[in-house]
């Protein structure tokens, strides 16, 4: 048989191939060891130099033709099985889930919605921001320029590359950018600026994994702004806030100095806790543990956020979703959060429509 006659029967029963072990059959009869083109190629050793100089490379070619249609042959039929796979399995949502896998809310889904609850009855709206920042939203105009030693402290994750603005982008590491963008948003809607009052829960990012940390988490961000502001209206928003939270009137607040680059004066917010069986519950004042980082914000933030500091003034705090849903719910292990765990969340988790209102109550488990 010619080489042409070999070539066109191999592709047209390549083409004619209707699923992989029909491929792999002609592969074998081709090029497997016993196959007709592998006889082809033996035939070289036994030929006259010339000859071998003209038939050599129309038998190369003709066993590279082949491979190559082999090849391009599975790949549509493996396409054409995944489409198929794709249209087949589809999932009928309206179907009952057996009760062994019904879902729940998950713990943070419901401390946000009972935060957002809490904080729109004291007039905050919600805003969000990107997760993929860039350093000036996540750091400069947060008055950490860029020898500032707190980046070094947020074990931050940077992308390889810059953005259009040649700035460098890194998964956030709070969710203060908000504040500035929040500002820049208002100030663009109008010009006259604030006031402003807004909360920013989200996911953040650092590159720390332990009981108590974990590469993503979520925090929340508080950001009032407007004028003549002072340190007592954080006082008692965040005593009203705490309460309502933790559903107790008898939270007890400990203010401390502290430092952070974006508020000054800066505290800390300490809450009373007592200890119960052991266990440390929020209330009362035994002892304190630290809930919150807060403070108003620095006159530098102010105008990042395009907004005149000697005209407004305002206050922010921040602090972890997670730690705040572990210290209301008892649970001790903040990885557990994130095993996607079915029996952890029928344990944890939230009914779907226990929606929480201030009036039904914040959170009330399954
Ligand atoms: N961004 C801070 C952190 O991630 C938390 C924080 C502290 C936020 C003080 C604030 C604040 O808004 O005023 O550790």
């Amino acid at each position: 048989m010619s080489i042409e006659q070999l070539k066109a029967d191999l592709l047209e029963s390549i083409a004619g191939a209707s699923d992989a072990a029909a491929i792999e059959q002609i592969r074998v009869a081709a090029l497997g060891k016993q196959g007709s083109v592998s006889a082809l190629l033996k035939t070289l050793g036994a030929m006259s130099a010339d000859e071998r100089q003209s038939e050599g490379p129309r038998i190369h070619a003709l066993r590279e033709a082949v491979t190559a249609a082999l090849a391009a042959r599975k790949d549509a039929i493996e396409g054409a099985a995944l489409e198929a796979r794709l249209a087949a399995e589809t999932i009928d949502l309206s179907l009952p889930a057996p009760d062994r896998l019904r879902g729940s809310v998950h713990p943070i889904s419901q401390v946000m919605d009972e935060l957002a609850e809490i904080f729109a009855d004291m007039g905050f709206a919600v805003a969000a921001g990107p997760e993929i920042e860039d350093d000036w939203h996540n750091f400069t105009a947060l008055n950490m320029p860029e020898s500032h030693p707190a980046r070094a402290m947020h074990d931050t994750f940077y992308f390889p590359d810059t953005n259009a603005d040649g700035r460098e982008m890194l998964l956030r590491t709070h969710t203060s950018p908000v504040q500035i963008r929040a500002m820049l948003d208002v100030v663009k809607q109008n010009p006259g600026g604030a006031p402003l009052r807004i909360i920013a829960p989200g996911r953040v990012y650092r590159s720390d994994s332990d009981a108590t940390h974990t590469p993503m988490f979520h925090q929340i961000e508080g950001l009032v702004i407007d004028k003549g502001i002072h340190l007592g209206h954080l006082k008692w928003t965040l005593e009203t806030f705490l309460k309502a939270f933790f559903e107790r009137e008898d939270i007890v607040l400990r203010l401390r100095p502290s430092y952070f680059p974006f508020t000054e004066p800066s505290v800390e917010v300490d809450v009373g806790y007592s200890l119960v069986g052991g266990k440390r519950v929020v209330g009362g004042s035994e002892g304190w543990m630290e809930v919150l980082g807060s403070g108003m914000v620095n006159r530098k933030v102010i105008a990042a956020g395009g907004l005149d500091p000697d005209e407004w003034q305002g206050f922010a705090f921040g602090t972890g979703v997670d730690r705040l849903a572990m210290l209301k719910y008892g649970m001790d292990d903040l990885r557990a959060f994130f095993d996607g765990d079915v029996r952890w969340l029928s344990h944890y988790g939230f009914a779907p429509l226990d929606v929480p209102t201030l009036s039904g109550g914040v959170g009330t488990p399954v």
